[in-house]
């Protein structure tokens, strides 16, 4: 895929001012992606569920340069403050883009995002802020050069520049579920960017909640990128990115056939498998609290006891997302309030949900 456009120009005279702005919901990975190569490519498939109330909303207003030459023109606000550390994220990664999209250039930028959850609270919004961002650039694309594209198209698009931001962004664009990664069985499956899989999910998992529990709000002590770069000279490597193909494929047998059990069954490995990659990578880490093994065992304790199939996974820190069908919300929740009463705080909690993908705002 090459969407790169040397005559990406604007060639009217008059730029027209405009806003474009797209909320975005971040997404919990069921197979990981840890690690990559190239241009931000994967080493192995990942599936993930999309989340409904965890998003980001940026709005990208735009006005014409008197006069450009190759930088960029922008300020970036995050939650209405100028952020210069974000920014120079952004700055980096709108320069990348400009092969992609060199009207950007002729342009002044004022970019705002925010999230719907504190941004403190330890929940990763590189996914919801990069996929944000690449709705609204594609969208500026659109208007300003005319390009028309169908909305498989435009989400492929999206998802490819979300990528080019943060791998697990190209993810979040679908509804419910996206595969990203290059898999032999489903034709459209590419390393380039995610694909939507909300049709091939089973409708058992349509209703499926994930409950965030916040464990810590610390930075994470090992960034995600650099964890990825340590599966570089990491001796499990490769039978990791085997492990993880073999599993793809199980796991969207599952999820397409409704087999809840045999679904928790993968997606608990998976939690527990890029954990133990942390703690042997060299320099080996982790990024576990105890609070979150004693969550772990108690989730397994109840679901033995109960019958009630609820999973938990976890992302490159101590949160600890517990997954089940809304039909056991109220089974989950006495659960909580018995053995982690702190977490029905919702300064500790997101419960969040299956949802429906982004959404232009205007
Ligand atoms: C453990 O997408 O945050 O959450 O591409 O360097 O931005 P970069 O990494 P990032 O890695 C996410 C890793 C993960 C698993 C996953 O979401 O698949």
């Amino acid at each position: 895929m090459d969407y790169n456009n040397p005559n990406g120009i604007v060639s009217t005279e008059q730029i027209p001012e405009g806003m474009v702005r797209w909320k975005s919901p971040s997404n919990i990975a069921l197979i990981k992606y840890w690690g990559k190569h190239g241009n931000q490519l994967p080493r192995n498939p990942s599936i993930s569920f999309t989340l409904e109330a965890a998003f980001t909303e940026t709005s990208i207003q735009y006005r014409a340069r008197r006069e450009y030459g190759s930088g960029l023109e922008f300020s970036f606000y995050f939650e209405g403050e100028e952020n210069p550390a974000f920014g120079e994220r952004i700055g980096r990664y709108l320069n990348a883009l400009l092969p992609i999209f060199p009207f950007l250039k002729q342009l002044s930028l004022e970019i705002r995002s925010g999230n719907s959850f504190p941004h403190s609270s330890g929940i990763a919004s590189s996914a919801s802020s990069m996929s944000a961002l690449a709705l609204c650039l594609c969208t500026m694309e659109e208007r300003l050069l005319g390009v028309e594209l169908d909305n498989e198209a435009f989400d492929r698009k999206a998802s490819y520049v979300a990528r080019l931001g943060s791998g697990s962004a190209a993810r979040s664009v679908f509804p419910k579920m996206a595969l990203w990664g290059k898999l032999n069985e489903v034709a459209a499956s590419s390393d380039e960017f995610a694909i939507g899989m909300a049709a091939r999910l089973h409708e058992r998992f349509h209703d499926f909640r994930d409950w965030i529990l916040i464990v810590s709000r610390e930075v994470k002590s090992v960034s995600s990128t650099a964890g990825h770069d340590m599966m570089n000279n990491h001796d499990f490597a490769e039978a990791r990115y085997a492990q993880a193909r073999r599993k793809t494929h199980f796991l969207m047998e599952h999820l397409s056939h409704g087999q809840i059990v045999e679904a928790g069954k993968v997606i608990e490995e998976e939690a527990l498998t890029l954990h133990g990659l942390m703690m042997c990578s060299m320099p080996g880490y982790v990024l576990m609290e105890p609070e979150t093994l004693q969550i772990i065992r108690a989730i397994r304790e109840f679901r033995e006891k109960s019958g009630v199939q609820v999973f938990f996974t976890l992302d490159a820190g101590p949160n600890v997302h517990m997954l089940y069908s809304g039909r056991d919300e109220e089974a989950v929740e006495d659960f909580i309030k018995t053995r982690f009463p702190q977490y029905m705080e919702p300064e500790r909690s997101i419960r969040d949900k299956l949802g429906a993908g982004p959404v232009q705002l205007d």
